[in-house]
């Protein structure tokens, strides 16, 4: 098994850098993937109310016979599910489905500023996270000003915010503003859905460190410290996403990369969900 570092949070746990993401597998393939992902070496599997595939996720860790804490597993807060109480009812609902007693890290999958409850919820994850049920608690698809307003309203910082990050999105604003508050950048659609990976300048540098484009992309996020998850239901691809940590870029690479950014999404932007 591949040695992954661990990433600390602002919660004294920490998490696998590199993980496995299910987003997009359906539901009758994700119990194949998560087992291929496992065998293969992932410990960190990142999932979602909202992706439908939970059960898949909890039969392949039962039938992976690892023990729990070798395990790191996230789910996120349906979005239509905002809500103190309902967080938790619908933690409860993934935990039965995924077969666990806690996941490792539950997120509020996206702020939905137009309902305007994320605060709310946010005090339910603060209880949620009280109980144990789930060990780290953090948000996804935040901006600069809904994390303002959880550092004003509530107690708790947030331990990771789980945003669209790649080459075309680098999001430096929102790294600076995690870093200087002690909060962990989760790069989501590292690889921008895979359609990065034909860039020109990726693939020279590909070429160059006799690599595949998607090593390459990869290896950038772990150099800034990225947490990421790349999806396929290929297992050569899930070898070949995993071996990257020998992968140093050199700063003329870094900077190449650097000129891609374009703010180009694959995902909606936060405000419009
Ligand atoms: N919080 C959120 O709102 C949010 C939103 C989106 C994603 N996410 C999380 O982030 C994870 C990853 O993002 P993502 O699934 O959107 O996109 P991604 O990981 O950037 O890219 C996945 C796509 O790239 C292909 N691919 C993977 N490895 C490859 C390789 N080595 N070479 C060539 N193609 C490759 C996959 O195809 P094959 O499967 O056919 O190999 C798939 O089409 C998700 O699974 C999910 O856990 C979170």
């Amino acid at each position: 098994v591949t040695e992954v570092p661990a990433v600390r949070l602002n919660d004294g746990r920490s998490v696998p850098q590199l993980g496995f993401g299910v987003y997009q597998i359906e539901p009758d393939d994700t119990e194949r993937a998560v087992s291929r992902a496992l065998e293969i070496g992932y410990r960190h599997i990142d999932a979602a109310q909202l992706y439908g595939n939970e059960e898949g996720v909890g039969r392949a860790i039962a039938a992976s016979g690892l023990a729990r804490d070798e395990l790191f597993v996230t789910t996120k807060l349906d979005i239509e599910r905002h809500g103190r109480d309902s967080a938790r009812e619908a933690l409860d609902e993934s935990l039965e489905r995924l077969g666990l007693e806690y996941v490792d890290l539950y997120l509020i999958h996206w702020p939905r500023p137009a309902e305007d409850r994320y605060v709310e919820t946010w005090t339910g994850f603060e209880q949620i996270a009280a109980t144990g049920r789930a060990r780290s608690i953090g948000v996804s698809n935040f901006l600069v000003a809904h994390l303002e307003r959880l550092a004003a309203e509530t107690a708790t910082v947030p331990a990771v915010n789980q945003v669209e990050l790649h080459p075309w999105l680098p999001q430096q604003e929102l790294r600076a503003y995690h870093r200087d508050r002690g909060i962990v950048t989760q790069a989501y659609s590292p690889l921008a859905q895979g359609e990065l990976l034909a860039h020109p300048v990726i693939a020279g540098l590909a070429a160059r460190h006799g690599r595949s484009p998607a090593q390459i992309v990869l290896a950038w996020h772990l150099g800034l410290g990225n947490v990421v998850f790349p999806k396929s239901v290929r297992p050569e691809r899930m070898r070949e996403n995993l071996d990257v940590l020998d992968i140093t870029l050199a700063d003329a690479d870094v900077t190449a990369l650097a000129r891609l950014e374009s703010g180009r999404r694959t995902g909606p932007h936060p405000d419009e969900v």
